[in-house]
């Protein structure tokens, strides 16, 4: 079965090599070596000076929204067009998800749509750059300083992304990047935020480590969010690779683009962004076509995914909240993301491509 994506892994000797030390020390977490030099080495990968790396995505996004002073149960307004992570975290920390509309060329929040919503409490916007995509970032934070609201966003997907030449997890109060098995960029399990305030740092270390500063201190109520010795050896490892892999995604992409030429529709980048190419996600012309094109697909031992379908604001949490999205609801019935990773055979893309053409 080829699926929708593929975890890249470096070399089994070169992960062994990286591991190796940890046989000498004995320490596992608890922020130690790799730890220390994987969040070196990534701030400058990514070129993002302020990163404080956590053990999961979600919980790199909950110890944001925690620590930026947004009154209780205030309304945080994020778009459903996104995996549910984004909407549990507003949700899980008692605040209240609002939901807005998407724009139709890219699937990222539409800034047009801000203003019928910021009224009441509104204390913060949480954008998806969804598959990559760049928000209109500039729209955005310029509507959240009119309103005195705050911007954090879920860059799960925009690991490496530039923006008019600055690496967009740059941008707002913070960005949350997930390093999931499924991501562009893998420590099996993990995140960061990158953040742009000093103020945030200290308070990003409570957060993830119980609020504990030395052996004699406990400042804060924190949790227990810290990323490992051997996510920071996978981390460190894939690191080397990335861009080898970045290119060979940028190289299936044009390939798919190629061969599925007019058949489907495409999201589009805005100017001045690039693309990691996380995903590869298509437009069909209705629900019922990609379905089809989805079922065929299966048949033939391919598993694409109908992401982003259901809508986060369908799941059953939050079914009862306002949801008045028909672009989201749109795409999200029209979308289907084709197998796109770093090893994908180009004959495979072939085959995946003739079996589209050949239901559309
Ligand atoms: C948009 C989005 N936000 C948040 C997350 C959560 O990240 P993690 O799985 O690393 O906790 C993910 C991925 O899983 C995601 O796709």
């Amino acid at each position: 079965m080829i699926k929708v994506t593929r975890t890249s892994m470096p070399p089994f000797e070169e992960f062994c090599e990286q591991i190796r030390p940890l046989w000498d020390s004995h320490i596992l977490t608890n922020m130690g070596q790799l730890h220390e030099r994987f969040e070196a080495e990534l701030r400058q990968w990514l070129g993002c000076p302020g990163l404080t790396l956590f053990s999961h995505g979600h919980l790199a996004l909950e110890a944001v929204l925690r620590i930026l002073g947004l009154p209780a149960g205030s309304r945080i307004i994020t778009t459903p067009f996104t995996f549910v992570s984004t909407v549990h975290a507003i949700a899980r920390l008692g605040f209240e998800p609002v939901f807005c509309d998407v724009l139709p060329s890219d699937g990222t929040l539409d800034p047009s749509r801000l203003e019928e919503l910021a009224g009441g409490r509104c204390s913060a916007v949480l954008p998806v750059h969804v598959y990559g995509n760049v928000c209109d970032v500039e729209a955005i934070e310029a509507f959240a300083v009119e309103y005195g609201l705050r911007v954090v966003y879920d860059a799960a997907h925009a690991f490496g992304v530039r923006y008019k030449g600055v690496p967009v997890v740059c941008r707002g109060d913070a960005s949350i990047l997930s390093f999931h098995a499924t991501k562009v960029f893998s420590t099996i399990e993990g995140g960061a935020v990158c953040w742009s305030d000093p103020a945030m740092r200290q308070a990003l270390d409570d957060e993830k480590n119980f609020g504990i500063r030395d052996e004699n201190t406990c400042a804060a109520a924190g949790g227990n969010a810290k990323l490992n010795e051997f996510q920071a050896a996978m981390g460190l490892c894939n690191l080397r690779h990335i861009d080898a892999a970045l290119q060979a995604r940028a190289q299936l992409a044009g390939l798919y683009r190629s061969l599925l030429g007019d058949s489907v529709s495409y999201f589009h980048l805005r100017d001045g962004a690039t693309s990691n190419h996380s995903y590869m996600p298509v437009l069909m012309r209705d629900r019922r076509q990609r379905d089809s094109v989805c079922d065929a697909l299966v048949a033939a031992g391919v598993k694409a995914r109908k992401y982003f379908w259901p809508l986060a604001c369908d799941a059953a949490p939050y079914r009862s909240l306002p949801a008045d999205v028909p672009v989201a609801r749109n795409l999200s019935e029209r979308v289907l993301t084709l197998p796109l990773y770093p090893e994908l055979p180009e004959a495979e893309v072939e085959r995946i491509c003739s079996i589209v053409i050949g239901v559309l």
